[in-house]
């Protein structure tokens, strides 16, 4: 007897659209990847519309909180920044895209200060640059302390509402491309929850998607992902003939707040910039984790320290590790007065979540565990977000552009969410296709309900989290095949989200078994090394017309350091701005 096969749909089973509108460009997804190329194309097309699954500042962005990286400080330079990114993303980088983020990142920075967003700055008036894990430099800005993201989307979002040719639309989930007959992109259909015309299931004609969803942590049962990172952008390029590229290199935060082994969902971060400042990891007999373990010790590579951490879980039957941070801002003084201010200034949220939860982090250790943070892997793009699907574009962490390689190096996400969707709106303008109307769907519909979820989600991380085997990964492959085929009838949102997490899920977890070998953040206990004379290059997920998953394996091109030349006119320039007042 034959075991049954992954089936999964071509498109999602949704009612005929009720609505409809029309613009030049449809950006999904409104954190600093989405509203930076909606901010950055609107004077250049006709028309833009943002639309975006919840509110506005409900995505990613609004949580980062170490910062953003870029060389901007004294002695740095985007050199150094580059060799810091490749080797935190042990051999799967490409080093064009990388050369492009580190290169284009200084100005990119320096523009969103011009933008309103107020970085924090020494007293000189100089911006505060701090250090993270895998940076030999102090090179990430940060804001409100522990607030980047929130006051890089305040910025954006003024900067958007300030701009009446951007057009929102709210609550709108992203259900499928409507393609025209070349395969490109003719319109996208939504649903949205909304009141009045736009309610229910409609379609914008368009001639260009730039697809900014976010990421898919919600994939795993515990994530510092808000609860919209569903996949819902990665399983769409996926159904419109897309390459979702490496998924298997999902990034585990090694210090997310442990809440005990019951808690779901999103979970409290606790910035590497905690580490960065100088509190360190202990084990359960209060010994240092990172000791001897990396010369960085730790403020060693991501993957790195959660490794460590997960080790002496499992060694010690501890379902957490501590984090010694009480010694910050005490410069030697006894009393708790000084070390409580530092924590109010420089770490203001992470403060307010530790005592909400308990934990005072001037007097106690804090509990934490690793869990999903970042997808390094998406949907394959260019050097300029083209994903090869005509007129579908890609930015932030939907994208595989290349620069993350098999582990994303620390505050490089929000960069390349900003590096990249400027790189978009250099050249999508040129290229934008006429509207056309859409071709028949021939793709299978179908729907996976909404039932599945939570199994799927304590699969995902029992099966596919942290440690990978080869036994556990077979075990995922197969129980997908049974969720994928719990159809439904009914489409609503909690259908159409479970169908992208099984799509996105499924791709992961045949990557992660077929990769017999440990690189990055991609973790095989069955496969302890590195493989460069069989693993250098990449995972290739392709939907076949049958529902089925194609994996293929694209070895790595040799880039030299020559950077792509940009097209005329590109404000692609890497210096740094000597007559700005922050200028560190
Ligand atoms: C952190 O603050 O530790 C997270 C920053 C990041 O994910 O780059």
């Amino acid at each position: 007897m034959t075991s049954p096969e992954l089936r999964l749909p071509g498109r999602l089973r949704a009612p005929a659209p009720g609505w409809s509108t029309r613009a030049d460009v449809v950006v999904i997804g409104s954190g600093i990847a989405g509203l930076t190329a909606a901010l950055r194309l609107v004077d250049q097309v006709g028309r833009v519309l943002v639309v975006t699954k919840d509110v506005l500042d409900a995505g990613s962005t609004t949580w980062a909180q170490g910062g953003i990286a870029a060389a901007l400080g004294p002695g740095d330079t985007p050199e150094q920044h580059l060799a810091d990114t490749l080797v935190a993303g042990a051999g799967a980088c490409d080093r064009e895209a990388v050369r492009a983020l580190v290169t284009e990142g200084p100005a990119a920075v320096w523009d969103l200060i011009e933008l309103g967003t107020r970085f924090d700055l020494h007293d000189d008036g100089h911006l505060s640059l701090t250090r993270e894990g895998g940076h030999h430099r102090d090179r990430i800005a940060h804001a409100g302390g522990d607030a980047t993201g929130a006051e890089i989307q305040r910025a954006l979002l003024a900067a958007v509402a300030d701009n009446p040719r951007i057009e929102v639309i709210a609550h709108a989930l992203a259900l499928d491309l409507q393609l025209g007959q070349d395969g490109g992109v003719a319109g996208v259909t939504l649903h949205v929850l909304g009141e009045g015309q736009r309610d229910g299931v409609g379609a914008v004609d368009c001639r260009a998607v730039v697809l900014a969803s976010g990421g898919l942590g919600q994939v795993f049962d515990q994530t510092t992902n808000p609860v919209v990172s569903t996949g819902d952008g990665a399983a769409l390029a996926l159904r419109a003939g897309a390459v979702l590229r490496d998924l298997e290199f999902v990034q585990f935060h090694p210090t997310v707040m442990y809440l005990g082994a019951d808690s779901r969902g999103q979970q409290p971060l606790v910035s590497e910039a905690v580490r960065g400042e100088g509190a360190f990891l202990v084990d359960e007999r209060g010994r240092r984790l990172m000791d001897g373990v990396h010369p960085l010790a730790d403020l060693a590579p991501r993957d790195v320290v959660a490794k460590a951490i997960m080790t002496r879980m499992v060694s010690s039957g501890r379902p957490h590790m501590w984090l010694d941070a009480r010694h910050l801002g005490r410069a030697g003084a006894e009393d708790d007065a000084g070390a409580r201010a530092f924590w109010e200034r420089r770490f203001p949220t992470i403060h307010a979540t530790c005592l909400a939860h308990g934990i005072d982090p001037v007097t106690d250790l804090i509990p934490v565990a690793p869990a999903c943070h970042y997808a390094s892997g998406g949907v394959r793009t260019d050097l300029w977000g083209r994903t090869g699907v005509p007129g579908l574009y890609a930015t932030g962490e939907v994208a595989c552009s290349g620069v993350h390689g098999a582990n994303r190096l620390a505050s490089n996400s929000l960069l390349e969410g900003l590096v990249f969707s400027r790189r978009i709106a250099e050249v999508l303008p040129g290229e934008l296709r006429p509207y056309a109307d859409p071709a028949p769907d021939l793709r299978d519909e179908g729907l996976i309900s909404g039932a599945v979820r939570a199994d799927l989600q304590a699969l995902m991380s029992d099966r596919a989290g942290v440690l990978r085997h080869a036994p556990g990964l077979s075990e995922a492959a197969d129980r997908l095949v049974g969720l994928a085929a719990d159809a439904t009838d009914r489409p609503d949102p909690a259908a159409w989200e479970t169908t992208n997490l099984v799509t996105v899920a499924a791709a992961l977890a045949l990557a992660a078994a077929r990769r017999e070998e440990t690189r990055g953040s991609h973790w095989r206990e069955d496969f302890p090394d590195r493989e460069d004379a069989r693993w250098a290059g990449h995972l290739d997920a392709r939907l076949t017309e049958d529902g089925s998953l194609r994996l293929d394996f694209v070895p790595s091109v040799a880039t030299d350091l020559t950077p792509t030349p940009a097209p005329p006119g590109c404000a692609s320039h890497p210096d740094h701005r000597p007559d700005h007042p922050a200028q560190a």
